[in-house]
């Protein structure tokens, strides 16, 4: 494996990324606080930062640790942290040092640079350069305006680069990742999703042996793939709770329910309705609502999980980025950020937790499901909110509202689906605004409900962009929704993008 030193670049869980599409596995760790070489660690990467080595406090680092011992890589900061601690000088740069520059390799047998073209495109990100480098590094690139791009310090396995090739627009920022993690430090690309199935079931039976274990599903992609995992290696040890909180999808409940039998887990489903709608009545406010949601949930797990005899241990489908997250460097002061998915369980529980999809990302969540055999449906679904339709109904929460949205979104979703326009989008849904607006069906005036279609194009929600939905398709839907949702007379699209706006309108 590859272990990453993070000093609080924005960009470091690409470089994780960029080793993982690789078939390699690596970890992110803070750089003052990283588990000793094992002999599984084949080289160490120093990531980028956004403080300055001329900062009094700058995060430093003793290269001991692993210099000479496996081969390192320092992306931006971490090469200009090893060229000012080991002998040379790091200045503010005098020229833009931002966005795309030309690298025109020096060192043509260098094998970090081996097969990227003669002038290749990086991308460049920082404010400082280094200036001088000490006698034994070798400069093995140049850009026009930045001359040490690229060193190598001589008769070791050292690298420094002052561009960033985990970025796409570093157009052959892959070749360079797979020179140093395949070619330099001969990491095996054995990582797959096969190969993590077995290896995870395995562990999980010898750490789990014939402990009982409980978890809550929510229908989605993560807790899904987690509790698969465990099911395969407890099989009826395992206990799962699917709580109908009132605030899902039309017929989902049921439908997911039954998708869980047949997928051989040991499911409850929990009509939990009522409990959820007494605990948000009268709420407005958007934060009251998602707290009142938080609170019964757990109310209900815990009532729930105490039912199942000896059970010791919860299971979570936490993921990677949410515990990269939790424990990742902002600044030098390296604090440490807690995460609601992260250590959520009640302590009054007492219970162990496993996590076994806490070394993935996302899209290898999914890939893992396909090599379980889940289905597409669950596998390709788009992220739905935890507090569900009660954060898409602006205003007080009631069954009726809950009934109407319902039916919305499903002629919505529905509509996605029948136009092959599901997969286009990265999320949909409807929002139920608390406006009435004049209509007329028929010979008679209506005063009705306002419904807010919303549907986004992201690649990880952090930021994102309206859909452009065929007109077509929005007439037919708002057509559908206005002759057959009773309440509802008229039907608008958002068009605003993230940022400024959010995705969920509360
Ligand atoms: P926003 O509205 O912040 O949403 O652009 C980004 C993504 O997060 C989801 N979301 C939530 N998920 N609990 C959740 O589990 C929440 O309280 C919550 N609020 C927003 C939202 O659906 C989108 O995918």
């Amino acid at each position: 494996q590859i272990l990453i030193l993070d000093f609080g670049s924005q960009y470091t869980q690409l470089i994780a990324r960029r080793i993982r599409e690789l078939n390699v596995y690596c970890e992110i760790h803070p750089y003052n606080n990283f588990p000793d070489l094992t002999p599984n660690v084949k080289g160490v990467i120093l990531s980028g930062s956004p403080c300055s080595v001329r900062d009094e406090d700058a995060p430093k680092i003793d290269f001991d640790k692993f210099r000479r011992i496996v081969p390192v890589l320092g992306v931006c900061y971490g090469a200009q942290l090893m060229a000012h601690m080991l002998g040379g000088e790091v200045q503010p740069s005098k020229h833009r040092e931002y966005g795309r520059a030309r690298l025109e390799i020096g060192d043509r047998d260098s094998s970090l640079l081996a097969d990227l073209s003669p002038s290749s495109q990086v991308w460049m990100s920082h404010g400082d350069t280094i200036v001088d480098i000490p006698d034994n590094f070798r400069i093995i690139a140049s850009t026009e305006s930045v001359k040490v791009a690229a060193f190598k310090i001589a008769d070791e396995l050292t690298y420094g680069i002052q561009f960033h090739p985990e970025v796409t627009h570093s157009t052959e920022g892959k070749t360079l990742m797979h020179n140093f993690v395949v070619g330099i430090c001969g990491c095996k690309q054995d990582w797959t999703s096969e190969s993590f199935v077995e290896q995870t079931v395995s562990h999980l039976r010898h750490k789990l042996g014939n402990d009982r274990v409980v978890m809550a599903l929510s229908g989605g992609v993560d807790s899904t793939v987690a509790a698969t995992l465990v099911h395969q290696a407890i099989g009826v040890n395992l206990f799962c709770i699917f709580v109908d909180n009132g605030l899902l999808r039309k017929n989902e409940y049921e439908e997911v329910l039954h998708s869980y039998q047949d997928m051989g887990l040991n499911i409850k489903g929990v009509d939990a309705k009522d409990h959820f709608y007494a605990a948000l009545n009268n709420l407005t406010d958007p934060e009251e609502k998602r707290k009142a949601i938080g609170r019964s949930f757990i109310e209900i797990f815990d009532q729930e999980a105490h039912l199942i005899e000896e059970v010791k241990w919860l299971g979570q489908g936490t993921i990677y980025p949410d515990v990269i997250e939790s424990v990742s460097v902002k600044g030098p002061s390296a604090t440490i950020k807690s995460h609601h998915n992260v250590g959520g369980l009640p302590d009054f529980m007492k219970l162990k937790v496993v996590e076994p999809l806490n070394t993935l990302f996302k899209d290898e969540v999914r890939a893992v499901g396909r090599t379980l055999g889940i289905s597409e449906n669950i596998l390709g679904r788009h992220p739905f909110p935890g507090p569900g339709l009660a954060i898409r109904i602006l205003g007080d929460i009631t069954a009726e509202k809950v009934e109407i949205l319902q039916q919305v979104d499903a002629i919505f979703i529905g509509g996605l689906k029948k136009w092959d326009l599901y997969k286009e989008v990265w999320q949909a849904g409807a929002m139920l605004l608390p406006v009435q607006s004049v209509g007329v069906m028929g010979d008679e005036r209506t005063y009705e409900s306002v419904v807010a279609l919303r549907a986004v194009t992201s690649v990880d929600g952090m930021t994102a962009d309206w859909a452009h939905l065929p007109y077509d398709f929005l007439a037919e839907v708002s057509n559908d929704i206005i002759n057959r949702v009773k309440g509802v007379n008229r039907v608008v699209y958002d068009i605003s993008s993230k940022p400024p706006a959010t995705i969920e309108w509360e």
